[in-house]
């Protein structure tokens, strides 16, 4: 049977830091209302900034920084923050002074510009990954998009999202507070703050969904890419949270409101107890996600609407860009849950629906014809294409629908069928199929990382660059010479596949099945 308890490490990025290919030239200075801004000069066209833009107190709302600083109090401007504590980690590479961002402006943009920025948020489960994780120096994707790029950084893990006095959402907080530190700063270095887009991966996806959700952050970005977001799982419930917090407080030993002995906790003390209470989440709480256990609270007040097919949808005038990669769950499928070279029997597939799903929701599947196991197969393959259409594919085609029916912005929604495999799914054999793209595999493709592209992948990175310059620009992802990308309908998507021609076949993301004969688990919950 699979081993629930440890899936959810499926979604972290298991990648080591990256090492920076930035090549240093010079220091560069800039006037900004905070002071002066130092950065250095990249050969390869870019200039790139480090910066703190938020002080934190462990387990308190984050503060804006009122004058510009180097991250952890650095003195050369080549330096690069420390990630948020995050475990798999060294504890060299992290600090709780952690709220820090990288911005890459290329050579030709600067004050007066008024060119678009992107934001980049990056994703991890919401207790890892950071600005330095490999393949988000945005140097590239800034010139070829003619727009400022920022990554930043949020607290993570019980940090971010278990504050003991039953405080929500620090991690969600951070972002809003690190958008609100770029509209100041951006238009010293040449960007329109009021052309701020965002964009993120996964968990950073997820992210920007709760941003979309209350109307906290909503004069400070104008438009959204959504890669690979898990959208199945909603956001987690005020009850969920209660629980979560007050099993890690056992845990660690302090009374909620005891400030004293949380500050004297030692990380790995927190990490420990956090790693303990997301191993457990699911016997602890059925509806706790399970790729991603501490994830955005609907509390009511920064987040207000649970952006779901269970409330009616908000009218948000924001145009979207979302995307999914061909097989998202190929890393939990063949990399956590069943790995190994030998071939899983139909039962398994029916076993794991069961353990998953329940068994009413199984006995649907079942009875469908979108996941027809082959006696003589491997059950693993309907169990990927499952993963990949209840976690991810499914649930981002019905959120396109209720963002159009409601009346928003534009949607877009694409899928990759190239990708370029990111640090860690190389371990995974299947991530390395012929035509497989896993989660994270759109990550260096987008930034125009890979180390050594094929023809085909340097081709989608120019379509991928040239359709968000667009986006960034005009809202609009479709550019003379390429394919005409059809926006999104209330009934069909119009699901563009990168790399290759025509739309994506919808098959079980039918509004009449996902979402309506099976229940995604936001439905399924309540949440
Ligand atoms: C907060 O950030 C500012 C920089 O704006 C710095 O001067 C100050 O020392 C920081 N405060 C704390 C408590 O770390
Ligand atoms: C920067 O250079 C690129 C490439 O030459 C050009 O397309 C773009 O318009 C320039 N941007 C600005 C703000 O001048
Ligand atoms: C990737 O997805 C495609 C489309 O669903 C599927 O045919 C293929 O088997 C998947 N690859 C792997 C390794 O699961």
């Amino acid at each position: 049977m699979v081993v629930v308890s440890s899936l959810f490490l499926a979604l972290c990025s298991l990648s080591l830091l990256a090492a920076h290919p930035l090549v240093v030239r010079d220091a560069v200075s800039v006037s900004t209302p905070l002071g002066t801004a130092q950065g250095v000069v990249g050969v390869d066209g870019a200039t790139r900034f480090a910066v703190r833009y938020a002080n934190s107190t462990r387990w308190a709302p984050s503060a804006i920084v009122t004058e510009w600083a180097l991250p952890n109090d650095a003195d050369d401007p080549a330096a690069l923050p420390l990630q948020c504590p995050q475990l798999n980690a060294d504890a060299s590479t992290y600090s709780e002074d952690c709220l820090s961002m990288i911005l890459y402006v290329p050579d030709n943009i600067s004050v007066g510009s008024d060119a678009p920025t992107l934001v980049w948020i990056h994703g991890g489960s919401f207790d890892s990954g950071s600005a330095t994780f490999p393949g988000l120096d945005g140097s590239n994707l800034g010139i070829a998009t003619d727009s400022i790029v920022v990554v930043i950084q949020y607290r993570l893990g019980a940090l971010g999202f278990l504050p003991p006095d039953g405080s929500t959402n620090l991690g969600v907080q951070d972002t809003i507070n690190a958008l609100t530190f770029l509209s100041q700063v951006v238009p010293s270095f040449g960007g329109d703050a009021s052309r701020i887009t965002l964009a993120g991966q996964s968990a950073g996806a997820g992210m920007i969904r709760a941003l979309l959700a209350g109307p906290s952050a909503s004069s400070l970005f104008k438009s959204a890419i959504m890669q690979s977001d898990p959208t199945d799982y909603g956001f987690t419930s005020l009850a969920t949270q209660a629980l979560f917090q007050s099993t890690f407080n056992d845990l660690v030993s302090c009374s909620p409101s005891d400030i004293a002995c949380h500050t004297a906790l030692t990380i790995d003390t927190i990490l420990d107890a956090q790693s303990n209470v997301e191993n457990n989440a699911l016997s602890l709480d059925p509806s706790a996600a399970l790729g991603e256990p501490l994830h955005p609270v609907l509390d009511g007040t920064l987040i207000t609407s649970p952006l779901d097919s269970t409330a009616p949808f908000p009218t948000i005038d924001k145009p979207l860009l979302l995307t999914n990669v061909r097989n998202e769950s190929v890393p939990t499928i063949y990399g956590v849950a069943l790995p190994g070279p030998d071939a899983f029997p139909p039962v398994v597939f029916e076993l794991s629906s069961d353990a998953f799903l329940g068994v009413d929701r199984t006995a649907v599947l079942l009875a469908s014809p979108f996941y027809e196991t082959d006696p003589d197969g491997d059950s693993r393959v309907q169990l990927e294409r499952l993963g990949t259409d209840y976690i991810w594919r499914c649930p981002t085609w019905t959120f396109g629908r209720n963002w159009v029916a409601a009346g928003g912005g534009s949607v877009h929604v694409g899928m990759y069928t190239i990708g370029a495999t990111y640090p860690g799914n190389e371990e995974i054999p299947e991530c390395l199929f012929d035509g497989a793209v896993c989660h994270q595999d759109d990550i260096m493709i987008l930034f125009g990382t890979t180390s050594t592209p094929t023809p085909a992948q340097s081709a989608l990175t120019i379509e991928i660059q040239a359709r968000y310059k667009a986006f960034l620009a005009t809202n609009d992802p479709n550019v003379d010479g390429l394919d005409n990308w059809e926006p999104a309908m209330s009934s069909d998507v119009h699901a563009m596949q990168f790399g290759a021609p025509g739309e994506v076949p919808v098959l079980a993301c039918d509004p009449a099945f996902w979402g309506a004969a099976v229940q995604y688990d936001y439905q399924f919950f309540g949440l």
